[in-house]
C-alpha cells in the first residue's frame, strides 16, 4: 500500500487483478529515455527558480543518470505494481537518496509529464522515419540512370495505356514519399511543444520557468492552456496518420512489383536475398517481403483507427484512456520503420528486365493517343481525332498487327489529307519523346527531374 503514490486517501491495497489490468509498464518502459531527459530538464529549471538546491539538482540529475544506464543494461527491475514508467523511476530515485528524490515531483503532475515524455519519443520517431524515407527516395533516384533508356507500359485500370520511362515511375513513387516527408515535417511543429508545467490540468501556482524547460529540451513552443495541453493527443493521430499515408505508398509500390514480378509481367527481377521459397514447390521463388510489406499495411491502418476510436468523445482534460495510445502508436511506428528498412534495398537491388519488356512494348497501342494528338496539331477537333484514331485501332486489332505496321491507304481512307509523315509519330519511342509537356515522359524532361531529385538528395550522378 505505502508503496502507491497516491496511497494517502487509501484504506486497503489495491487488488491484483486491478494492478495486472492498470498497468502500461509492460509498454511504456519504451519511454524511459524519454522520461528521464524531461525529469532532468525539470529538475534544472526546480533548482533555477529555487524549489531545488543546486545540489539536489545534481544529485538528481545523477541518480537519473544510473538509473538509465542500469534500464539501458536490462539490470533494472520492473514491476506490475508500480504501474507505469514515470512512477518505476520515480521510486527507484526515492529509494537511492530519499527525500530529495521526493522534490523531483513537485509542480509536476503523470499527465503533464506523459505528455513531454511522448512528444519527446514521436519527435525522434518523426526524425527516424524521415531519414529512412530519404534512404528509399536515394535508393530509386540511384537507379534512374542506369534505367534511363527503359520504355515501361504506363497503365491505367491495370491496362495498358500510353508508355513511360522507367525514371518517370521511380520518381512517382519519390513524389509521394516527399509529401510524406512534408507531412512529418508539419507534424513535428505541433509535436515540438512543450506540455510539461501544465501539471494535472490547471497549471500550478508554483514559481516554474516553462520557457525555461523548453529551452532545454529544444520545444519550440509552450503549450498555452493547461487544459488542452493535458488532453492533448492530436500528434499521436497525426504522425500516426503520416505512417498510415507511407504505408499506402509503400503497399501501392508493393504491390506494383508483385504483379510485375509475376511470369505473366515479367517485368522484374527480385533480389533472392530478398525473396522466400515454398516448403512443398521447389520451383517457387516469392516476394513475400513485398506481401508482408502490403499486408503490414493493415496493421497500420487497424492502429490509426485504435487512436481515432480512443479519443472519440473524451471529455477534457486527461482520461485514463489515453493510456491506450502508447500500443497502436508504437506498432504503427515499428512496421513502418521495419519496411522502409527493406524496401530501399529492394528497390536498388530489383532488376529490371529489359528483353522482355520490350519484348511485347508493342502490344497495347501505346502510341494511339499522341498519335490523336498529332492529328489535333493538323486541325483535326480532339472528339473527331479520338474516334478516328479508335476506329485505325479497331483494323491493327482486326488484323493483330501494330498501328505502325498499317498501309497509308488506311490512315488516307480516315483523313484523305494524311501522308507518309504520319510513320514519323508513330512507335513507343517517338510517342515517349513526344510527351514534352512539364511533369511528362520525355526523356529530357524526365533528365530534368532526375537531376532536381539528384540535387535535393545530395545523390552523385
Ligand atoms: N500511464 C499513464 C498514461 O500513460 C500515465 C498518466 C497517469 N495519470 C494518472 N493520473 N493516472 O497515460
Amino acid at each position: 500500500m505505502s508503496e502507491k503514490a497516491w496511497g494517502g486517501v487509501f484504506d486497503v491495497a489495491t487488488d491484483r487483478r486491478v494492478e495486472r489490468f492498470t498497468e502500461s509498464v509492460s509498454f511504456d518502459r519504451r519511454l524511459f529515455a524519454q522520461d528521464i531527459e524531461g525529469s532532468v530538464a525539470h529538475a534544472q529549471m526546480l533548482a533555477k527558480v529555487g524549489l531545488l538546491t543546486v545540489d539536489e539538482c545534481g544529485m538528481i540529475e545523477q541518480t537519473l543518470g544510473e538509473i538509465r544506464r542500469e534500464i539501458e543494461q536490462g539490470s533494472f527491475p520492473f514491476r506490475t505494481e508500480l504501474e507505469d514508467i514515470h512512477m518505476h523511476i520515480e521510486k527507484a530515485l526515492v529509494d537511492r537518496i530519499g527525500d530529495i528524490g521526493r522534490k523531483l515531483h513537485t509542480a509536476r503532475s503523470r499527465n503533464d509529464q506523459v505528455s513531454t515524455d511522448l512528444r519527446l519519443w514521436v519527435r525522434e520517431a518523426i526524425d527516424e522515419i524521415d531519414r529512412r524515407l530519404s534512404d528509399v527516395q536515394r535508393a530509386l533516384v540511384g537507379r534512374c540512370d542506369a534505367d534511363a533508356d527503359v520504355i515501361l507500359p504506363g497503365y491505367t485500370h491495370t491496362q495498358r495505356a500510353q508508355p513511360v520511362l522507367a525514371p518517370h515511375y521511380w520518381l512517382a513513387y519519390c513524389e509521394k514519399f516527399r509529401r510524406d516527408r512534408q507531412r512529418l515535417a508539419d507534424c513535428r511543429r505541433r509535436t515540438n511543444r512543450l506540455t510539461l508545467g501544465t501539471a494535472a490540468l490547471a497549471g500550478t501556482s508554483l514559481p516554474i520557468d516553462r520557457d525555461d524547460v523548453a529551452k532545454r529540451l529544444g520545444f519550440e513552443e509552450v503549450a498555452a492552456n493547461s487544459i488542452d495541453a493535458s488532453s492533448d493527443r492530436d500528434f499521436v493521430l497525426e504522425f500516426t496518420f503520416c505512417l498510415t499515408m507511407i504505408a499506402e505508398h509503400l503497399s501501392t509500390w508493393a504491390e506494383e512489383w508483385i504483379l510485375w514480378s509475376t511470369m505473366e509481367f515479367s517485368f522484374l527481377k527480385l533480389p533472392q536475398a530478398f525473396c522466400t521459397g515454398s516448403s512443398i514447390m521447389p520451383q517457387k521463388v516469392n516476394p513475400d517481403v513485398l506481401e508482408l510489406i502490403r499486408g503490414k499495411t493493415a496493421r497500420v491502418i487497424g492502429s490509426l483507427q485504435t487512436l481515432l476510436v480512443l479519443i472519440k468523445s473524451l471529455p477534457l482534460a486527461y482520461n485514463r484512456d489515453l493510456q491506450e495510445d502508447k500500443p497502436p502508436l508504437f506498432d504503427a511506428f515499428d512496421t513502418v520503420r521495419a519496411s522502409l528498412e527493406l524496401a530501399a534495398p529492394l528497390m536498388a537491388a530489383a532488376e529490371l528486365n529489359r528483353p522482355a519488356i520490350a519484348l511485347r512494348l508493342d502490344r497495347g497501342h501505346l502510341d494511339a493517343t499522341t498519335f490523336m494528338e498529332y492529328l489535333i496539331c493538323r486541325g483535326v477537333p480532339q472528339r473527331t481525332a479520338h474516334g478516328l484514331v479508335g476506329r485505325l485501332v479497331r483494323k491493327a486489332l482486326d488484323r493483330d498487327v501494330r498501328l505502325s505496321d498499317l498501309p497509308l491507304e488506311d490512315f488516307r481512307e480516315a483523313l484523305p489529307e494524311l501522308d507518309e509523315s504520319v510513320y514519323d509519330v508513330l512507335g513507343v519511342e517517338r510517342a515517349v519523346a513526344a510527351m514534352q509537356s512539364y511533369g511528362s515522359t520525355a526523356p529530357e524532361q524526365v533528365k530534368k527531374q532526375v537531376e532536381k531529385w539528384k540535387k535535393e538528395l545530395g545523390v552523385r550522378s
